[in-house]
């Protein structure tokens, strides 16, 4: 399975994708890692020899012609599923309708529980004792799409955004990595 990761920031969850994959006997294998800026996160790639381009978002007019150029990006390596891990942008409906149901997201909270850009901030600001981590199916809704995967991850008092989400994190890379080896073993995104 040929997975491409599209990332934004500093790729934490890419880096234990790419310590999977490098395991010959795990069944996929990212072959091209994307983002929409200069995104720290590209070193990983760098350090594990993975081609990486950027599509940066600021070039483009609209956000359709900037999901155009990255969805040809993204077509030169065939991908069997593209993995958004960390990209901070919302895919154009074209992108999403060109790339769906092989298209996956990773989100810091417990789904449908606080949606969007600050799902760690916002259940912070909630005062929720307890927020997640979700595998889900991207769609054209925002963090709306099928879930695959998800479990809770405590909120402790006195906990700040950073040390929430540091608390969340490796859960993410625990239910990305099992859910991409799901997927390489067969399960069917279209039937959920
Ligand atoms: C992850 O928590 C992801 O769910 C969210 O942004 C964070 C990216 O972290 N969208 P990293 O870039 O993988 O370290």
């Amino acid at each position: 399975l040929n997975i491409v990761v599209l990332i934004s920031g500093t790729g934490s969850n890419l880096r234990a994708l790419l310590e999977a994959s490098a395991d010959a006997e795990f069944p996929a294998r990212v072959v091209a890692v994307g983002a929409d800026r200069e995104a720290d996160g590209l070193a990983h790639a760098e350090a594990f020899g993975i081609p990486s381009f950027i599509v940066p978002y600021s070039s483009f007019a609209s956000r359709e012609e900037w999901g155009e150029a990255l969805l040809e990006q993204i077509q030169v390596w065939s991908p069997g599923l593209v993995v958004l891990s960390g990209l901070m942008r919302l895919l154009p409906r074209s992108v999403v309708d060109a790339l769906a149901p092989h298209l996956i997201n990773t989100h810091p909270a417990y789904l449908p529980e606080f949606p969007g850009a600050h799902g760690v901030r916002d259940a912070l600001a909630a005062g929720a004792t307890q927020t997640g981590a979700s595998i889900i199916v991207v769609d054209n809704g925002v963090d709306q799409g099928p879930i695959i995967v998800q479990e809770r991850v405590p909120v402790l008092p006195g906990d700040t955004e950073h040390e929430l989400h540091e608390r969340i994190k490796p859960v993410e890379r625990r239910l990305l990595v099992q859910t991409v080896l799901d997927i390489a073993n067969g399960l069917d995104l279209a039937s959920l």
